[in-house]
């Protein structure tokens, strides 16, 4: 199978490396892709936004499967230009991608479809905004309605500053704060059948024990020891595929991956947001300790044909991924450093550990030199046979890593793995 993937973060290399080791994909292509990808990938250039630019690309190499990484592209319409060109793709349609695109709209598809969420008001005037933050109280959570690549969410006890994020934004969803700790997790499906992943957890606060801003993700780990083990079952009765079934019947199936950000309240599970593709980290961890080649899995929920796919195999080993961030973000990031280590890790670690590059590149044309390109640098992924020792071999492997003002959190699964 020729496969094509769409994208350059480190979840755009999780899924070309577990490509790369399927034996059913003969040819694999990433755009743009990243330096870490052009290890196991053929990168080719596109404008990732551009619907009829990436279509055009997929039939030029004969692509049988196009996977959309990002939410960008799909909320701009970029899946429905491939499936118009008539070849299978993994990632909803435009419409249908709506459901991370807008909060509002996933509000709104949560009530019809009786899924547990937070309540909220949609706000668009100071007046409303003032209305709402009273009604709720404190801790605010203040949501820009449109896409923000995970930054537009403030979750705060002062008035003032959730009223300024509010004011900055068109459109905010404002909504009762949902204690407890978070889950994603992940389907697949292809608008009828709904395939759950294994459960992660990411960590999204910049700093160590929570603290520090949004990022779209500092780090992850899967599985969680403390959870229900029904859990997963509990959140595909209730939340996965009834939001499915939903979607269908506005005549907008959903197919690809959808993902719960949920939380575990003393009062039961609430979702706390739908996405329409893989986070980003947390499917560095959970396509780490999946055993089904991944290739046959995607092309099951691009064509329909989920509900004829034997179970999904997966392994009992613990993963933990460990994101090394440029200076400065989330704000603007620093860029243009060079990145070390990268070879010592290949060397000492594997196979328990390995970097996953989000942003990086070549320095030029010096292919021996990668530097950094983004806010999320690289995300440094191990294995074990428990929590404890998976991130051993993580923070070992980031230890090697050297990168001139990169930032890493110290405390990714360290509660998790300590029995806390
Ligand atoms: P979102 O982009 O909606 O996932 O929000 C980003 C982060 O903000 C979440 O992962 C939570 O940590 C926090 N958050 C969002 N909504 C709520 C809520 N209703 N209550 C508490 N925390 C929230
Ligand atoms: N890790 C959060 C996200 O992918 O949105």
């Amino acid at each position: 199978m020729n496969v094509l993937v769409i994208g350059s973060g480190a979840r755009e290399h999780a899924l070309c490396r577990s490509l790369s080791l399927d034996p059913a994909v003969t040819a694999l292509y990433c755009a743009p892709g990243n330096a870490g990808i052009a290890e196991v990938a053929e990168l080719r250039r596109v404008d990732a936004l551009d619907g009829e630019a990436v279509s055009a690309l997929a039939v030029e190499l004969g692509a049988e499967l196009v996977i959309v990484g990002p939410e960008a592209p799909l909320v701009a319409g970029v899946a429905d230009a491939v499936r118009d060109a008539g070849i299978p793709v993994f990632g909803p349609s435009k419409e249908a991608a709506q459901l991370e695109g807008s909060k509002a709209f996933a509000k709104d598809v949560m009530a019809a479809a009786g899924v547990p969420t937070s309540r909220s008001y949609v706000c668009t005037t100071p007046e409303e905004v003032a209305e709402a933050l009273d009604a709720f109280g404190a801790p605010y959570v203040v949501k820009d309605d449109g896409l923000a690549a995970g930054k537009g969410v403030v979750v705060t006890d002062d008035l003032e500053a959730a009223a300024a994020h509010a004011a900055g934004c068109e459109r905010v969803v404002i909504e009762e704060f949902l204690d407890g700790p978070e889950v994603s997790l992940f389907a697949i499906t292809d608008g009828v059948s709904v395939v759950p992943l294994q459960p992660a957890q990411d960590f999204k606060r910049a700093l160590d024990g929570d603290e520090g801003p949004n990022t779209g993700g500092m780090g992850a780990y899967s599985p969680l020891p403390w959870a229900d083990p029904k859990l997963v079952d509990e959140v595909l009765e209730t939340v996965l595929q009834p939001t499915v079934d939903e979607m269908r019947h506005r005549g907008t199936p959903f197919s690809g991956l959808l993902y719960a950000g949920l939380a575990i309240t003393s009062r039961g599970v609430r979702v706390i947001e739908f996405n329409a593709r893989f986070g980003d980290p947390e499917t560095q961890v959970v396509l780490a300790r999946l055993k089904t080649p991944l290739a046959g899995v995607l092309k099951a929920a691009a064509t329909g044909d989920l509900a004829d796919l034997p179970a999904l195999r997966w392994s009992e080993d613990a993963a933990v991924t460990v994101v090394i961030a440029s200076h400065n973000y989330p704000g603007t990031p620093r860029t243009g450093d060079p990145i070390s280590g990268l070879a010592e890790v290949a060397a000492e670690d594997a196979p328990h550990a390995y970097v996953l590059h989000a942003g990086t590149k070549y320095d030029g044309d010096d292919r021996d030199t990668v530097v950094s390109a983004g806010g999320r640098v690289l995300s440094v992924t191990a294995t074990g046979t428990d929590l404890t020792e998976a991130r051993e071999r993580a923070y070992q492997a980031v230890g090697r890593i050297g990168l001139d003002g990169a930032q890493h959190r110290t405390d990714i699964a360290a509660k998790a793995a300590a029995g806390a």
